[in-house]
């Protein structure tokens, strides 16, 4: 009887047990089909805010072709905030036609015959974040307009939400984008503020995880704006909720945009690659210096970004001034950066395993910046790196 009583209560708890495993609940990424990768393009607002016109938008088109970013990988023109003004009797959205006289159709169709793709810009509550018409209550006849005239991507704000749910607000225009029938990657920009890595894989394709970046190394603004340091400290441990699909934004770049020295940028876009962040371009790509074109271009650095596993990197350790973060690659490998937050060059070392290798690993080092192999090494690498820099590394076993 013991035995049989023994027997039963195994049974009942393997059956409780399939029961669980059966019913593990296992959110899917949006299936748009976009954003396999993370997105790559440029944005209007960082250099441009308001100050957005056809021509802008026409000669960004052009120079990510002829300055080579296209060839690279990037993708999106995407116009922010300012291209709306208010909405016809019919509540159609109405393009400002002093900035944009020909219209968004055409925009788009310009930008399509430069083979990139087109964005635009709307917020989830009533008003944009500079009071322009935002499409709450039209989400449904915005979305069809925006497939109408052909854009590819949208950017979606949170000014003016009131007393609105985020989840269900960015769920009404991910529907609304759905029904629309135009495969429109959708970037959701409610600034971490309800923890939308908790709750946005099936609803975005990208998620802002912070307030705005600014172009500093550390600044911090009263209204929430903050530099590059600050932003990256938000990133660590968002890393399990990233993916093909679903990845979490640190916001646009700022590499060009003169508040960051060419060293301090290298940094910034090192950074933004180990966390497969989006790479939103924020500078003026018509007048690049050659400086800001090779950061922005490092192929290698792109190729880790947006590598096939889609595994955002996260941080290894951090001693004081001296922090290192690390991504899985596909092959096996792991890109590194080692970044000195301090004020004067450091001696940095990484070992092999706190990368997750055997300490007895022979693994070959290759530099990600200066594109030279350093060798195989054994246990682990150590480099100099200069105040607000990186050395930038990956470690093929
Ligand atoms: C918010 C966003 C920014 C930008 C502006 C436009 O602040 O976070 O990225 O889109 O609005 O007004």
């Amino acid at each position: 009887m013991n035995r049989l009583k023994a027997f039963l209560s195994v049974f009942n708890l393997l059956c409780l047990l399939a029961i669980g495993l059966c019913s593990t609940h296992q959110v899917l990424a949006l299936d748009n089909g976009t954003a396999k990768s993370p997105p790559m393009g440029w944005n209007s607002w960082n250099k441009f805010a308001c100050n957005v016109s056809e021509q802008l938008i026409r000669e960004a088109a052009d120079s990510m072709v002829t300055s080579g970013m296209k060839d690279a990988g990037y993708q999106y023109i995407v116009i922010d905030d300012c291209w709306q003004i208010g909405r016809d009797g019919q509540g159609n959205i109405i393009p400002d036609p002093r900035r944009f006289p020909s219209g968004i159709k055409v925009l788009a169709d310009y930008v399509h015959s430069k083979g990139l793709k087109f964005g635009l810009y709307s917020d989830a509550g009533t008003k944009t974040c500079q009071n322009r018409p935002g499409s709450r209550g039209y989400e449904f006849q915005d979305a069809r307009q925006y497939a109408a005239w052909g854009v590819d991507y949208l950017k979606y704000d949170w000014c003016s939400h009131g007393t609105q749910n985020s989840e269900a607000s960015y769920s009404i225009m991910r529907d609304a984008l759905a029904l629309a029938e135009r495969p429109i990657t959708f970037s959701i920009c409610e600034w971490g503020s309800t923890k939308p890595w908790l709750w946005a894989r099936d609803i975005g394709n990208l998620r802002r995880t912070t307030g705005d970046i600014q172009d500093c190394w550390d600044c911090k603004k009263d209204w929430g704006g903050m530099g590059f340091v600050h932003i990256l400290d938000l990133q660590e441990n968002l890393e399990p909720y990233a993916g093909p699909g679903h990845w979490n934004d640190p916001d646009m770049l700022e590499v060009g945009n003169g508040g960051m020295s060419t060293v301090e940028y290298r940094a910034h876009f090192s950074l933004w690659c180990i966390l497969a962040a989006p790479l939103m371009a924020g500078n003026d790509i018509r007048s690049m210096s050659p400086d800001i074109a090779a950061i922005l271009m490092n192929k290698e650095l792109i190729a880790v970004d947006q590598d096939s596993l889609g595994m955002q990197g996260r941080r290894v350790k951090r001693t004081g001034d001296l922090d290192i973060w690390a991504k899985q690659l596909a092959d096996g490998s792991r890109a590194v950066a080692l970044l000195n937050r301090g004020a004067a060059e450091s001696e940095m070392s990484i070992s092999w395993t706190d990368l997750g290798f055997p300490d007895h690993l022979s693994a070959s080092v290759r530099d990600l910046w200066t594109k030279k192999e350093l060798g195989k090494l054994n246990g682990k690498f150590t480099s100099r790196v200069p105040s607000h820099g990186v050395v930038m590394i990956k470690v093929t076993p």
